[in-house]
């Protein structure tokens, strides 16, 4: 039985990739915060869980130490907070989402990395909205740019040793994450198709996991155009 271990499984998509896989017959590691959340997942066959604070680097050496051979490792866990009001730039808010998405990662890759063997993959959860730049997503959004850098580097030096590499890029899927947005989200999708296209992809093997086509094809499109225009298109969005 192939093992995957994945992190924010406690919600959402991670919680749907669990499911998912559990029901693919794999040995699943589930990761979160939650202990009612993390209880209700270690009740289904095969599920094991562990409790982390991913921004806790001591935390996370630990709780993953010596796992053995990980098959697959989807770093998926991650928070969202906008900047309200630019001027009055809040460097906390910005530290705690890197910290989480970005930070958080570093030390699962330390972690993790040497138990992924030759023919293993890792996937990096990004965002399409590192695709451009969005409103109030200096935080959020640099966070994921970051994670992009990282999934393409990684791809390059783990190619000689036989892991491939993911990069997974959601549009609007609805989870307790998007439930606390306050504007529309166009194309949403639920957890569990945003899994299902997940797990597609990972078994092709494909690095640049993004979906759902239609809006992440449209924002791929817009981020071909002179910054200015994408500049002038967003303004004319945001007063409408
Ligand atoms: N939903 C979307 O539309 C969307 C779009 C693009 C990208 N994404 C990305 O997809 C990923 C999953 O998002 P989601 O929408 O499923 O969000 P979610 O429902 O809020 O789930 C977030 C998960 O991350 C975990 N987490 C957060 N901080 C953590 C920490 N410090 N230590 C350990 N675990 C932590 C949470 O676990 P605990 O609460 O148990 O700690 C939870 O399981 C995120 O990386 C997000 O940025 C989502």
């Amino acid at each position: 039985m192939k093992k995957v271990l994945i992190t924010g499984a406690t919600s959402g998509i991670g919680e749907a990739l669990c499911l998912h896989y559990q029901a693919l017959n794999y040995v699943v590691i589930a990761c979160g915060r939650q202990q009612d959340k993390l209880a209700k997942l270690a009740a289904y066959d095969n599920v094991s869980t562990i409790a982390v604070d991913l921004c806790d680097e001591q935390q996370v050496m630990t709780q993953f130490a010596q796992l053995g051979r990980l098959d697959l490792v989807i770093l998926n866990a991650g928070s969202c907070e906008y900047i309200d009001d630019v001027k009055n730039f809040d460097g906390q808010l910005f530290a705690r989402v890197m910290n989480t998405n970005l930070i958080g990662t570093g030390y699962c890759l330390a972690a993790l990395l040497p138990q992924i063997p030759a023919g293993g993959q890792l996937a990096l959860v990004g965002s399409s909205a590192s695709f451009l730049p969005f409103s109030r997503a200096q935080a959020y959004g640099a966070s994921k740019a970051a994670i992009a850098y990282l999934a393409r580097t990684l791809a390059l030096d783990l190619k000689s040793q036989n892991i491939d590499v993911s990069l997974v890029s959601p549009g609007f899927v609805k989870t307790p994450l998007t439930d606390k947005n306050d504007f529309s989200m166009p194309m949403q999708i639920s957890a569990q198709q945003a899994a299902v296209e997940i797990v597609s992809g990972l078994e092709k093997r494909v690095f640049d996991i993004h979906f759902p086509k239609k809006f992440t094809l449209i924002l791929k499109a817009l981020s071909l155009l002179p910054d200015r225009w994408w500049c002038a298109i967003s303004t004319r969005m945001l007063s409408k």
